[in-house]
């Protein structure tokens, strides 16, 4: 079967197509207009994606070297997401699937991202534990089977990739906050300044990084740069309590679980100081790291998931709305 993926959740316009379980195309435009804000706008997002949502499904469909007539269904992300950045895709995406008659499946965003691992190990078993880190959501699931999730924990404040955006923001960098500090903490000391690592003493699977964020923005008050003080390792410092948090309450479901199999999804899933503490620290288990293309938000998640549902037996649905705050279970 041949999907097309359509994802506008938030700042990326993208489209994708999978056939058979292959991704053939996987087309992203980034709006870097967002950048000198220090964070989306989401009236902006829309408008973006509206300009440029036509030309990038036609990019996919042609790199995949087929026409509209090829595709067997669409699949669209329903949410969580920036509700205007969500209508510009699924009226799109609604649009297209009447004109072509073709089947419309709606894309729970979080459930892509965690299947997006499935392209890195077609062979991935259940269960397994997701660590799901992206801008909007920091949890930890268990995942029993397709549709059966459950909760271990989640953040009881900001996510990890709203502390990397926050955090650069605050160091002066740009957005989106991950890739820049992680950038230049390649030249920095982790070890230099200790801010604070919440929740680390408490036996929960919760997160918290608003102590953080108010830690950083109370030590720049005062910072001045040096010899022995560089802000490049202020951020490396930063980035390790996040990275710290992270790995620590991803051990502790390894145990409380006793599921040895995991996996790690969304964009912050793409730090490569994550990737190397995760495999520092967790000797006991196995962790699955899905390509960087597929940690930040793509369509080839989406076109990936709407095809298995599609192979399972799911009926088109044209009338659901979007829904910004979908939750997984
Ligand atoms: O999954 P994603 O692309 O969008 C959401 O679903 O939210 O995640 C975006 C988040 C942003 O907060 C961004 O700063 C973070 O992922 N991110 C990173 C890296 N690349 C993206 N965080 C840390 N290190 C990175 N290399
Ligand atoms: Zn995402």
């Amino acid at each position: 079967m041949t999907v097309l993926g359509i994802e506008t959740s938030c700042d990326e316009t993208a489209a994708s197509i999978c056939h058979d379980g292959r991704i053939l195309s996987n087309i992203i435009s980034s709006q870097v207009v967002h950048s000198s804000f220090g964070g989306v706008v989401p009236e902006i997002a829309s408008r973006e994606h509206e300009l440029m949502l036509n030309s990038i499904v036609n990019d996919a469909i042609s790199e995949a070297n087929l026409s509209l007539g090829d595709l067997d269904a669409i699949a669209v992300t329903q949410g969580p997401g920036l509700a205007g950045a969500l209508l510009t895709g699924v009226s799109f995406a609604k649009g297209l699937s009447i004109g072509l008659n073709i089947s419309l499946i709606p894309i729970n965003h979080l459930e892509a991202h965690i299947f997006a691992n499935f392209l890195a190990d077609p062979n991935l078993s259940y269960p397994f534990i997701c660590l799901l880190i992206s801008g909007g959501h920091t949890q930890l699931w268990l995942v029993k089977n397709m549709g059966i999730y459950d909760l271990l924990g989640e953040t009881r404040d900001d996510a990890a990739g709203e502390a990397f955006d926050k955090g650069s923001r605050i160091l002066g960098l740009g957005y989106p906050g991950g890739p820049q500090i992680e950038k230049i903490s390649k030249n920095g000391n982790p070890t230099k300044i200790i801010f604070p690592r919440s929740l680390m003493g408490s036996d929960n699977l919760e997160f918290s990084f608003s102590g953080l964020k108010t830690s950083l923005l109370y030590f720049m008050d005062n910072f001045q740069e040096s010899k022995e003080y560089r802000l490049a390792d202020v951020a490396a410092s930063y980035q390790q309590a996040i990275v710290d948090c992270l790995s620590e309450k991803l051990a502790r479901a390894i145990m409380k679980t006793g599921i040895k199999n995991c996996v790690i999804a969304g964009g912050v899933a793409a730090n490569f100081c994550l990737r190397e503490e995760l495999n520092n620290r967790i000797r006991n288990a196995q962790i699955l790291y899905p390509d960087l293309e597929y940690c930040t938000d793509n369509a080839a998640m989406v076109s990936f998931l709407g095809e298995i549902k599609l192979k399972s037996g799911y009926k088109s649905n044209l009338i659901f709305n979007v829904s910004p705050n979908l939750k997984l279970n």
